[in-house]
């Protein structure tokens, strides 16, 4: 596969908003090519969607992770179709730049590729979303090949595949032993040949990580697989300190927004229980 560098020509400024005027699959390409690193976090409502995008977000992910921090679910396995196509076209009503990817969620490709087609081309046409992602490799492959054969861009996902979690029966890292690590590697290939335009890795060793990066032309995303990986991605609530009592290695906490809403919650209660709020200014 050869990858060319396109006419939107960066800028020279340092920030990526300037530099790209619209994240394309093209642009993830030359990013690559650059060394340039690839930033992505998840999103799935409109508010958090334009903050993250206005920030200069290069990938939203509208990930089948609202099934843990939106709805409440111990899984990703619940969340259906409809609600994902929901979340992602709330996403893409704020977007102006990003490339927004919505994962395929469980039960809607696995197994039957004319459905994994039917359930793509739903989110493409109804959320108005760029790509879809979808987990495994080599066990999906015709599902893959049929929703690339529409057109419509697909992004790979390996390592600690969530929706899997009850065949892994652990959240614990993946491909740490020698047969899992080739099948990695293999379907990281075959991935590719198929045109799939970017992997996601996920909680692997970051050496094995690195290995996989290197030896593909398309851009791999990783979390928890090191920094030796074209772009990373983290869970929007995980990174902020929204959720809280799950601190895995790989998360960096860039705020602790848990306990500051509760605290501003807390002063609201406490001015409406005291009467200071609303006070003459705020009232007509
Ligand atoms: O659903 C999700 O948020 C994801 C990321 C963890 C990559 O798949």
């Amino acid at each position: 596969m050869s990858i060319a560098v396109s006419d939107q020509e960066p800028t020279g400024d340092k920030s990526s908003p300037k530099k790209y005027p619209r994240i394309t699959t093209h642009v993830l390409h030359e990013m690559k090519l650059r060394k340039e690193k690839i930033s992505m976090l998840t999103a799935y409502d409109y508010s958090m969607a334009a903050i993250l995008d206005a920030a200069g977000i290069d990938v939203i992910l509208v990930g089948d992770s609202a099934s843990n921090v939106m709805a409440g679910h111990k899984s990703t396995l619940p969340i259906t179709l409809n609600e994902m196509i929901y979340h992602a076209s709330s996403v893409v009503r704020a977007v102006e730049r990003a490339l927004v990817v919505v994962d395929l969620p469980f039960g809607t490709y696995q197994g039957n590729s004319k459905e994994a087609l039917h359930s793509a081309i739903r989110i493409m046409k109804e959320s108005g979303a760029n790509a879809i992602k979808i987990e495994g490799g080599k066990e999906i492959q015709e599902s893959i090949e049929r929703i690339l054969s529409a057109g419509i861009p697909v992004m790979g996902h390996l390592g600690l595949t969530p929706q899997s979690i009850h065949k892994f029966g652990t959240y614990t890292v993946r491909a740490r032993e020698e047969k899992e690590a080739q099948k990695l590697i293999a379907d990281a290939h075959l991935l590719e040949e198929c045109g799939s335009f970017a992997l996601v890795l996920e909680k692997i060793p970051a050496s094995l990580a690195e290995q996989v990066s290197t030896g593909l032309q398309i851009p791999t995303i990783g979390i928890g697989a090191g920094n030796h990986v074209d772009g990373q991605v983290l869970v929007l609530h995980d990174m902020l300190g929204i959720t809280h009592g799950f601190s895995p290695r790989f998360l960096r906490r860039y705020h602790n927004l848990y306990e500051e809403i509760k605290g501003s919650v807390q002063s609201y209660i406490n001015d409406v229980k005291t009467k200071n709020f609303p006070n003459e200014r705020e009232s007509y």
